[in-house]
């Protein structure tokens, strides 16, 4: 306890003790201020804390709506592709319109059932219909399938057909006789209805896109390739406002180009470049060499580009690699496309591509598939086969042994027979996958001796 004494005795020092207790404005205002500022920030964080998290609740509830109705749309899409009577076999169909693209070789056919009472099969933008044509002479209908060239949901099919010219290497040969058939016998309704009429099964493949999907997209179309990749961007521009797509289309010449004829794109595309950040066309001109050359009278702004479409410059124009790549064309292109971009680090199984033709440079991915030798079981028969030799299916019919096949591309499976022993390698990805055991005669070539069920 303190003294009396002791406290007189310490008076002096007491007195600066309370002195020192008497506090300074100046601090007093400092202290107010950092209580000021931290209750402001207190404040400030919380406030933002809640509006994010209002935000976050918005956001949620905005895509968790946009989910609902593509899946109502899903729902009602696959409602209508179960109770539709897709025709079995071949239907007549009428050719209600027939476009020429200028001189780009191309021409487009709208087409319509010949009997009213038969509905148009759905279809998903990618697909292909299949046609049986009677050509003069021949001892049975030959069949040709063309992609469906633009979107699902309007009154007509179109697909978009280029005459196939002979080859440089062989210029005498008769141009293609499916195509010439298609532009030369085909007719519109109007001027001969005898001639406006064609065989066509309901829509097949399974090379296909769902616009309602929301994985962005970048379709590559090479000369007349563009005819699926049209489907596809149109029906995106249509059902799906805010999926992102990139078209990249590569034609020799500004004479190929179809893009801007008569109802190839969407009817509002001039509007939707105006207005939408997520749709993006660019065409690559193989031919054309100086930036200066590149056609000016283009209907709305577009990236023009001189010389050919490479992965490279995929990287400095997309934002990333993470989009699924849907290509078709002549097929050096899209192996080449297709090998850089999954070494690019694409999932092949977001590398999609359609084969219009059987390749005609044949590599496996296994060099020992360059020999060796089939034996068709049933036909009791056996053939030596190389690289050079084409495919199996070739070989096949080289040994008079029936099999039979439909799109020789990897497309519709019509050509798959049981592997009994061996292995077979394949020359290219094919969009039909055939079961284990089994393997189509027009894509692969044996890997060493095999023995086939035909
Ligand atoms: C799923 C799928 C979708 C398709 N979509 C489309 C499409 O949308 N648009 C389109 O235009 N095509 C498309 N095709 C391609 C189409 O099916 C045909 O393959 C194409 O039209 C060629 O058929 P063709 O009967 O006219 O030619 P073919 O008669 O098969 O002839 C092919 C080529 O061989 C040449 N030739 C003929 N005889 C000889 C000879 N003796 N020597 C050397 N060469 C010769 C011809 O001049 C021609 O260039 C698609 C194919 C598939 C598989
Ligand atoms: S013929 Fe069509 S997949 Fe082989």
């Amino acid at each position: 306890m303190m003294s009396v004494t002791g406290f007189v005795a310490n008076g002096a020092s007491n007195f600066e003790f309370m002195d020192e207790l008497i506090i300074n404005p100046f601090e007093l205002a400092g202290w107010l201020l950092c209580v000021a500022v931290l209750i402001w920030a207190i404040i400030s964080i919380t406030s933002l804390l809640r509006s994010r998290q209002l935000l976050n609740q918005q956001y949620l509830q905005g895509s968790l709506l946009l989910e609902e109705k593509f899946n109502l749309m899903r729902e009602r899409r696959k409602r209508v592709m179960d109770q539709s009577v897709a025709w079995e076999g071949f239907a007549n169909f009428v050719v209600v319109r027939k476009v020429l693209h200028g001189d780009s070789g191309i021409c487009s056919f709208y087409l319509k059932p010949k009997d009213e009472r038969l509905e148009l099969a759905p279809f998903q933008p990618g697909q292909h219909l299949v046609f049986q044509l009677p050509i003069a002479g021949a001892a049975a209908p030959l069949t040709r399938r063309y992609s469906l060239s633009d979107r699902p949901g309007q009154d007509y099919y179109r697909v978009s057909i280029k005459l196939q010219l002979p080859p440089r290497d062989a210029p005498d040969a008769p141009p293609g006789v499916g195509s010439s058939y298609f532009h030369n016998e085909l007719d519109e309704e109007s001027a001969s209805s005898y001639k406006s009429l064609i065989q066509v099964s309901s829509p097949a493949g399974a090379f296909s896109d769902d616009p309602l999907d929301s994985k962005p997209v970048v379709l590559i179309g090479g000369g007349v390739g563009i005819t699926p990749m049209l489907s596809m961007l149109n029906s995106i521009i249509e059902e799906n406002e805010s999926r992102e797509a990139w078209l990249f289309y590569t034609i020799r010449a500004n004479d190929e180009n179809v893009l801007f004829d008569e109802d190839m794109l969407h009817p509002r595309i001039a509007e939707v470049m105006r207005t939408r950040s997520n749709i993006h066309l660019h065409i690559h001109y193989t031919q054309i060499k100086e930036p200066g050359s590149l056609p000016n009278d283009l209907p709305f702004p577009i990236d023009q580009h001189c010389g050919r479409l490479t992965v490279d410059q995929f990287k400095t124009i997309l934002p990333s690699n993470n989009y699924r790549f849907f290509i078709c064309g002549p097929e050096r292109m899209m192996v080449q496309l297709s090998d850089d971009l999954v070494s690019w680090g694409v999932p092949e199984e977001d590398v999609l591509y359609e084969h219009f033709a059987a390749p005609t440079k044949r590599k496996t991915a296994n060099d020992s598939a360059e020999k060796g030798t089939i034996r068709f079981a049933k036909s009791n028969k056996e053939i030596e086969i190389s690289a050079d030799d084409g495919s199996i299916l070739d070989a096949a019919e080289r040994a008079e042994v029936p099999v039979s096949y439909d799109c020789r591309a990897g497309s519709c499976g019509q050509c798959m027979v049981a592997v009994v022993s061996g292995k077979v390698s394949y020359s290219m990805r094919t969009n039909y996958k055939c079961p284990p055991g089994s393997c189509l005669t027009c894509s692969c070539l044996p890997d060493g001796d095999v023995v086939l069920d035909c």
